[in-house]
């Protein structure tokens, strides 16, 4: 079966306003109408409105970088799966950054996974190992996909996985294609263990991790991956349509 990829643009804590909004006009000028990719842009929150507003009626899709677990309440700071449903269709959840600088634990994860579902949007759920677990990996890609989907009885179409090293994003240390498809491979193998043969061929999988518009050929040919997860390279209006299209055409 073929698989629709997507390709996320994660801004993180990146860009003033201003930035932002040339950013928006440049990326929906130059991606607006591509086939072949689904793509999410995910800005900072305080410029989602702006994305919903800029990208309104074009085929780019806005997504939220994390988001809380509860609908509403005394979480100062915080924002709900439900307040997104107005301005964006897609949320990361368990990014390696919240997980390990926020110390986001895998319950947390998953409470924001479900909140993501119910409110009728579509969860990126990031997982990957750091450096220091690169010799256990199977079995970190396991419990993290166990406890992310913890209380799910079956996969949704709307969930994609983000396969993202820890230590490859940020670094420049990019996994190598034949690695990122192996891990790929894998986390489909665990899904269609965890869940059913035919949700685990229909999920998509990303690789994250150092992507650029030099690299992407190399994973958007992989049968496991499809599409990417851009950190860095997302900020770059130029080098982020050459990844998109090259995922596209792939
Ligand atoms: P990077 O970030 O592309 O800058 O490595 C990827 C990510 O954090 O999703």
């Amino acid at each position: 079966m073929a698989r629709l990829p997507v390709v996320g643009g994660n801004w993180k804590m990146n860009t003033n306003r201003a930035e932002a909004r040339a950013l928006l006009s440049a990326l929906r000028a130059d991606l607006d109408g591509l086939t072949g990719t689904q793509v999410a842009i995910c800005p900072p929150a305080p410029w989602l409105g702006d994305a919903a507003d800029m990208l309104a009626g074009s085929t780019l899709d806005v997504g939220a970088q994390d988001v809380h677990w509860e609908a509403k309440g005394a979480f100062t700071g915080a924002y709900s799966a439900p307040m997104l449903a107005g301005v964006a269709s897609w949320v990361i959840v368990g990014h390696s950054e919240r997980r390990h600088v926020f110390g986001e634990t895998s319950e947390q994860t998953n409470a924001k996974l479900r909140a993501v579902l119910a409110a009728g949007l579509r969860p990126i759920l990031a997982v990957g190992e750091r450096r220091e677990e690169t010799d256990r990996v199977s079995d970190i890609l396991h419990t993290q996909l166990t406890e992310g989907f913890a209380g799910l009885d079956r996969l949704p179409a709307e969930v994609v996985i983000a396969y993202e090293p820890v230590w490859a994003i940020g670094t420049g240390l990019a996994a190598t294609p034949e690695d990122a498809q192996a891990r790929c491979a894998l986390i489909r193998s665990m899904l269609a263990e965890r869940f059913d043969a035919p949700s685990a061929e229909a999920c998509r999988i990303q690789y994250g991790g150092s992507v650029t518009a030099q690299n992407i050929d190399g994973y958007a040919k992989q049968p496991d991956i499809d599409g990417a997860l851009v950190g860095g390279a997302s900020l770059d209006a130029v080098a982020f349509g050459a990844i998109c299209r090259a995922v596209a055409a792939a």
